[in-house]
């Protein structure tokens, strides 16, 4: 859930700044036309899975009604993350290489902020994960 976070918050963030109209979001444009109509379908469906399976967790018993929801959110954002992983993975190796460049690293501020970001997003999941797992206990036992 943490790094998705952030994942949300540093779209969201060039979101607004898009239709805030600041310049160099506006420059560098939009995300593509289909790209741009399946994102609001991207964060529902990622909010509706993380969100009905915490609260899964927390009931603690199965519960057949949330259990559908749950797994309708999770075969609808399956599917948008297969599209949004092929289409944006080469652009993610791409700007990964040019981002470790240690001439670009100079150029560009912010990258150990964003090294940092999310190094502590994926140690909040890891130990928010450590911390439930006593939890899923009752999945377990049935
Ligand atoms: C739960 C997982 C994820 C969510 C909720 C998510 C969400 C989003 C959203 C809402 C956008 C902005 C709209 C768009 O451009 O399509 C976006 C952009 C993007 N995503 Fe994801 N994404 C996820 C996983 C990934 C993964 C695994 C990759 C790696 C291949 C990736 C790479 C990108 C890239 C490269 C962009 C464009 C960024 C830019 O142009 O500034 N995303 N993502």
């Amino acid at each position: 859930m943490p790094p998705v976070l952030l994942k949300l918050g540093t779209t969201g963030y060039r979101f607004a700044r898009y239709y805030t109209h600041s310049g160099s979001y506006v420059e560098k444009g939009p995300p593509a036309l289909p790209m741009r109509l399946m994102a609001p379908f991207f964060v529902v469906t990622t909010i509706g899975v993380l969100a009905t399976g915490v609260w899964l967790l927390l009931l603690g018993h199965k519960s057949d009604q949330l259990l559908f929801f749950h797994k309708l959110f999770f075969f609808v954002w399956g599917a948008i993350f297969v599209i949004h992983f092929l289409v944006y993975a080469p652009r993610v190796v791409r700007s990964l290489r040019s981002d470790w460049s240690s001439a670009r690293r100079h150029a560009v501020p912010g990258s150990g902020l964003r090294g940092m970001l999310v190094a502590a997003s994926i140690g909040a999941g890891a130990a928010l994960a450590l911390s439930l797992l006593s939890t899923i206990g009752n999945w377990h036992s049935g």
